[in-house]
C-alpha cells in the first residue's frame, strides 16, 4: 500500500535579487527580494514522493541517478514537513513513521544559474506537503532547501520578505500579483553556458557578506527602495520603470561580486555584448523596451511584452548568429526584420557563431501544480518508472 503525488513546480527569476544571509542554517536573507515565476509549460521540475510501509529506508533519485538522502538541506525539509503535518494533525503518526522515496527531474539544465533548484525545492515541498496533507503555507519550508525556492511556491510575481524572526519564521514569500496580472509580460533566457557555475551561491554569498562594504549599503538603503518602487510598478504595469530597476539591482548584485575580497565574477564577454545592446536598444527607442537580469551564471534573462519579441528575436538571430536549427525553444513566435539602417545604429559588431547556444522562450506563470494524470515518476513498489 502506498500514495504516490506528483507535482511540477516552476523556476523563478528575480527581478530585485537576494545575495547574502543573516543566518546561513536557516537561510535567512539580508534583504527582501522580487521575481516572477515562469511558465511551467516551458521549463520546469517534475517530483514524485510517496510512502510506504514497505520501504526501508529514505531514498531519492535526481534526474535519472540515485543519490544520498545525507544532504542536509533535504533532510531539514522533510522534517519541518512532518512537523508540520504533526501540528496540523493532517495524517496520523502512523503514516509520519514511515519511509519516503523522491524521485524528480528538471527538464532543462541543473546548476547553470537556471533557477534549477529553485524549482526543485519548490516542487518537493509542495508534493510532500501534499503527501502529508499540510495546509499551511510552505515557503518558508521550501527557504530551507534553497532560499529561492520560496518565491517558487507562489505563481506571478512574488515577494520573499526577509523576516525579523531569529528563527526565520516570518522570512516567507507572498504574491505582489497573480500570472495573469500583466499577461503581455515575457522572458527569453539566453543561454550562453550551461555548464555548472564556478562559485556555488552559497560560498559567493558567504565571501560577499563577510568582505563587501557595498553589500551593507546595498542591503540598507538601495533594496528596501527598490523593492516598493518595483511592486508599484508590477502593480501599475509600468514596463519601463520596471525595466530600469531590474537592470540596476542585476549589476549592483554583480558589482557587490566584484566587490568581494577575493573578487568573483559570472558575466562573460557575452553578457557583456548582451547589456550593451540592451541599452543601444532601449536608447533608440527612445524608452525602456527590454530589461535584462543576470543570476549566478553567465546566461542573460530578458523581460519585454509579447508586442516587442519577433523584433528581439530578429534583433538576437541577427547579432549572435547560431548553427542550431532549434535556436528558441519554448512558446512559439515569429520574427520581425529590422532595417539595416536601425541595425547599423547600434552599432554592435555581429559576434561570434553560437556565443550563444540557444534562447528559451517563456512568460508568467502559475505556482506548482498536483498532476493527477498518473504520469507519476515513481511506481507502486517506490522505483523509478523507467523512461526510454
Ligand atoms: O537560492 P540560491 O542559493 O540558488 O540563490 C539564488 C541567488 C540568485 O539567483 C543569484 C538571486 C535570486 O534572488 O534568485
Amino acid at each position: 500500500m502506498s500514495d504516490i503525488k506528483t507535482v511540477i513546480a516552476p523556476v523563478n527569476i528575480a527581478v530585485i535579487k537576494y545575495w547574502g544571509k543573516r543566518d546561513e542554517e536557516l537561510i535567512i536573507p539580508l534583504n527582501d527580494s522580487v521575481s516572477a515565476t515562469l511558465d511551467t509549460s516551458v521549463m520546469c521540475a517534475k517530483t514524485s514522493v510517496s510512502a510506504s510501509p514497505n520501504f526501508v529506508e529514505d531514498e531519492i533519485w535526481l534526474n535519472g541517478k540515485k543519490e544520498s538522502f545525507s544532504n542536509q538541506r533535504l533532510q531539514n525539509c522533510l522534517k519541518e514537513i512532518k512537523q508540520r503535518a504533526s501540528v496540523e494533525k493532517s495524517v496520523d503518526n502512523v503514516f509520519l513513521s514511515w519511509k519516503v522515496h523522491i524521485c524528480s527531474e528538471n527538464n532543462f539544465p541543473t546548476a547553470a544559474g537556471l533557477a534549477s533548484s529553485a524549482a526543485g525545492y519548490a516542487c518537493l515541498v509542495t508534493a510532500l506537503a501534499k503527501l502529508y496533507k499540510v495546509s499551511s503555507d510552505v515557503s518558508s519550508i521550501a527557504r530551507l532547501g534553497s532560499g529561492s525556492a520560496c518565491r517558487s511556491v507562489y505563481g506571478g510575481f512574488v515577494r520573499w520578505h526577509a523576516g525579523v524572526n531569529p528563527d526565520g519564521s516570518d522570512s516567507v514569500a507572498t504574491q505582489i500579483a497573480g500570472s495573469s496580472h500583466w499577461p503581455e509580460m515575457r522572458a527569453l533566457i539566453l543561454v550562453v553556458g550551461d555548464s555548472k557555475k564556478k562559485i556555488s551561491s552559497t560560498i559567493g554569498m558567504k565571501r560577499t557578506a563577510d568582505t563587501s562594504e557595498l553589500l551593507e549599503y546595498r542591503v540598507q538603503h538601495c533594496v528596501p527602495k527598490r523593492t516598493e518602487q518595483i511592486s508599484n510598478a508590477i502593480k501599475e504595469r509600468n514596463f519601463a520603470k520596471f525595466a530600469e530597476i531590474t537592470m540596476k539591482d542585476s549589476n549592483q548584485f554583480h558589482a557587490v561580486c566584484m566587490d568581494s575580497y577575493p573578487p568573483y565574477v559570472y558575466l562573460t564577454n557575452v553578457s557583456h555584448t548582451i547589456i550593451d545592446l540592451v541599452h543601444k536598444y532601449n536608447e533608440i527607442n527612445g524608452e525602456a523596451k527590454i530589461a535584462y537580469t543576470f543570476d549566478a551564471g553567465p546566461n542573460a534573462c530578458l523581460y519585454l511584452v509579447e508586442n516587442d519579441v519577433p523584433k528581439v528575436l530578429y534583433l538576437i538571430q541577427h547579432i549572435f548568429p547560431s548553427s542550431s536549427n532549434n535556436f528558441v525553444t519554448g512558446l512559439s513566435c515569429n520574427r520581425e526584420p529590422l532595417s539595416n539602417e536601425f541595425i547599423k545604429s547600434l552599432s554592435i559588431p555581429v559576434q561570434e557563431k553560437d556565443s550563444i547556444k540557444y534562447v528559451i522562450y517563456t512568460k508568467v506563470g502559475e505556482g506548482p501544480t498536483e498532476i493527477k494524470d498518473g504520469s507519476h515518476l515513481l511506481t507502486t513498489d517506490g522505483t523509478p518508472v523507467k523512461t526510454v
